[in-house]
C-alpha cells in the first residue's frame, strides 16, 4: 500500500465507506503502544479513549500481541461447533472463575457487546419461558435490534430505525446528577430502585419479566455511577419476582473501574455478566457468564454463530487475563484516584465542569452552560473533542446531553503522557470555558 496521508485517505473513506459508521478524528492510525497512537503521517497522540474502553491493557500489549502470533501460526478459525480448540474452553473455565458469584458457571463466546447482550436475553427467555425485558434510561447495550431497543438515547442510535423489538420496559436510572425524581441522596433513601415494584403495577406484571438488563456504570449514558445499595435493592426486588438480573459489564469491566468487575464494587452478584471491549484487548470477542443451571437451558444447536470465540481471539482473552493480575489492578486504581483529583481540581477553577464523576479511572466530567440550571453544553463538549485531538490528544464524550467529557485511557500510560494529556485538556479547557 502506498505512504498516503490522512487527507488522501479521507477522501477515500468517504468515497468507499458509507457515513453511517462515525469517525470521531479525521486521522488514519499507522502504529499504537501502550497509551499512544501514531497517524499515517507520524504524528503521535496521547490516547485518552482506548478505543472506546478496549485497550485497559494497552495497545499492542507484548503478551497479547505474542499469543495473537502465536495462535495464528497454529489455526486461524475451525469454528467452534466444528471442530473445537483449548483456549475457547480455558478461557471460559477462567471466567467463570473470575467473574463474581461462588456458585457453578458457564461461559459462552461471541463476536460483539451486542450479540453478547442479545444471547443474554436470548437464555432469560428460554430460562424463564417470560417475555419482557426491563432495561433503563440513558443505557446503551449495542446497535442490533434487541440490543438497539434495550438503549435509550434515541440520537444518533435509534433515529429512523424503528419498528423496534416488543416486551422491552424502561424504568428510570439512579442519575443523581439529574434524578429523575426531583430527590436527593441520600435522603431519597433509593426510591429508583423501590420503584421497580410500582414499575410492576403500571408498567408490565413482574411474572411476564424474564431479566432485568442493567449497566453497572453507564457508560454511553454519561458515565453514571448509582449510589451503594441501589443494586442490592434491585437485585432483591428481581430475586423475589424470579427476574434474571443481567449485569452489563461490557464497558465497565475487565478491570477499568479499579476491581475486575464493577459489580465487585456494589456487592451485588448478577446471576448472568455481559462481557466484552477490553476482554481481548481490540479482538472481537465477547462473553455471557452464568449460572449453569441458566446457561444449561437452551437446547443444543439454539446458541452459537460461526465465529463466537475465534481462537485468537480467545487466545489473546487469556493473556488479557493473565495482564490484568492484582499489580495491574493496582495500577488502574491508582490511576482511578490520580485521575479524579485532576479532574476536581479542573472543576474547582473551570464553571463549566459542573459535576465530575466514575467509578476508578471510569472517570468523566459533565458540561453545562450553567451549574445551577444545568444546562447541558454539548457544542462546547464537541468543541473541546476536537480541540483536544487537535493538540495530540484523543478524547471522546458520552451522555445523553451529548456534554459528558469521558476518560477510558489505557491502565500503562506513564505519569508523563498523562501530565502531557492533562496539560492538553487544560489548555483547551481554557479556550472555552
Ligand atoms: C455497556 C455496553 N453494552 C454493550 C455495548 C455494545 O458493544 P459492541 O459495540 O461491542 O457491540 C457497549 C458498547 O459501547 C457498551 O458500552
Amino acid at each position: 500500500m502506498a505512504n498516503r496521508t490522512n487527507q488522501e485517505l479521507m477522501a477515500l473513506r468517504q468515497k468507499h465507506v458509507p457515513p453511517g459508521p462515525f469517525n470521531i478524528t479525521p486521522i488514519f492510525a499507522q502504529r499504537a503502544k501502550g497509551a499512544v497512537i501514531e497517524d499515517v503521517e507520524g504524528k503521535q497522540y496521547i490516547d485518552f479513549a482506548g478505543g472506546i474502553g478496549v485497550e485497559n491493557v494497552g495497545h499492542c500489549a507484548e503478551q497479547v500481541v505474542a499469543a495473537i502470533k502465536e495462535q495464528a501460526e497454529q489455526f486461524i478459525h475451525t469454528c467452534f461447533h466444528v471442530v473445537m480448540y483449548e483456549p475457547y474452553v480455558e478461557l471460559a473455565k477462567k471466567m467463570n472463575e473470575v467473574t463474581p458469584g461462588d456458585f457453578p458457571k458457564k461461559t459462552m463466546f461471541v463476536n460483539s457487546g451486542a450479540e453478547a447482550v442479545e444471547n443474554g436475553v436470548k437464555i432469560a427467555r428460554y430460562a424463564t419461558k417470560r417475555p419482557a425485558i426491563i432495561a433503563f434510561q440513558n443505557a446503551f447495550h449495542g446497535r442490533t435490534y434487541m440490543a438497539m431497543t434495550l438503549t435509550s438515547q434515541v440520537k444518533p442510535y435509534k433515529w429512523g430505525f424503528g419498528p423496534f423489538c416488543p416486551e422491552v420496559y424502561r424504568m428510570p436510572y439512579a442519575y443523581c446528577y439529574r434524578c429523575p425524581f426531583g430527590l436527593e441522596y441520600p435522603a431519597c433513601e433509593i426510591h429508583c430502585a423501590e420503584y421497580l415494584e410500582e414499575f410492576f403495577i403500571g408498567h408490565v406484571a413482574a411474572d411476564s419479566v424474564a431479566a432485568l438488563i442493567v449497566e453497572p456504570v453507564q457508560g454511553e449514558g454519561g458515565f453514571i455511577v448509582p449510589p451503594q445499595g441501589y443494586f442490592n435493592k434491585l437485585k432483591a426486588i428481581c430475586e423475589k419476582h424470579g427476574i434474571i438480573f443481567i449485569m452489563d459489564e461490557i464497558q465497565a469491566g475487565m478491570g477499568r473501574t479499579g476491581k475486575l468487575f464493577a459489580s465487585e464494587h456494589f456487592d451485588v452478584i448478577p446471576d448472568i455478566i455481559l462481557t466484552g471491549k477490553s476482554i481481548a484487548a481490540g479482538l472481537p470477542l465477547a462473553g455471557i457468564t452464568g449460572k449453569a443451571e441458566l446457561m444449561d437451558k437452551p437446547h443444543v444447536g439454539g446458541l452459537g454463530g460461526t465465529y463466537g470465540g475465534n481462537p485468537i481471539a480467545c487466545k489473546a482473552g487469556l493473556a488479557v487475563l493473565d495482564t490484568l493480575n492484582a499489580d495491574m489492578l493496582d495500577t488502574s486504581k491508582n490511576l482511578g484516584e490520580k485521575l479524579r483529583k485532576r479532574l476536581v481540581d479542573l472543576q474547582s477553577r473551570y464553571e463549566i465542569i459542573g459535576d465530575v464523576r466514575g467509578l476508578g479511572p471510569m472517570i468523566g466530567m459533565e458540561l453545562v452552560k450553567d451549574r445551577k440550571s444545568k444546562d447541558p453544553a454539548a457544542d462546547d463538549a464537541k468543541e473541546l473533542v476536537r480541540r483536544c485531538y487537535e493538540n495530540g490528544l484523543i478524547v471522546i464524550s458520552c451522555g445523553v446531553y451529548h456534554n459528558v467529557i469521558r476518560i477510558l485511557v489505557p491502565f500503562v500510560i506513564t505519569d508523563d503522557q498523562l501530565e502531557q494529556g492533562f496539560a492538553i485538556l487544560e489548555d483547551m479547557l481554557k479556550g472555552i470555558a
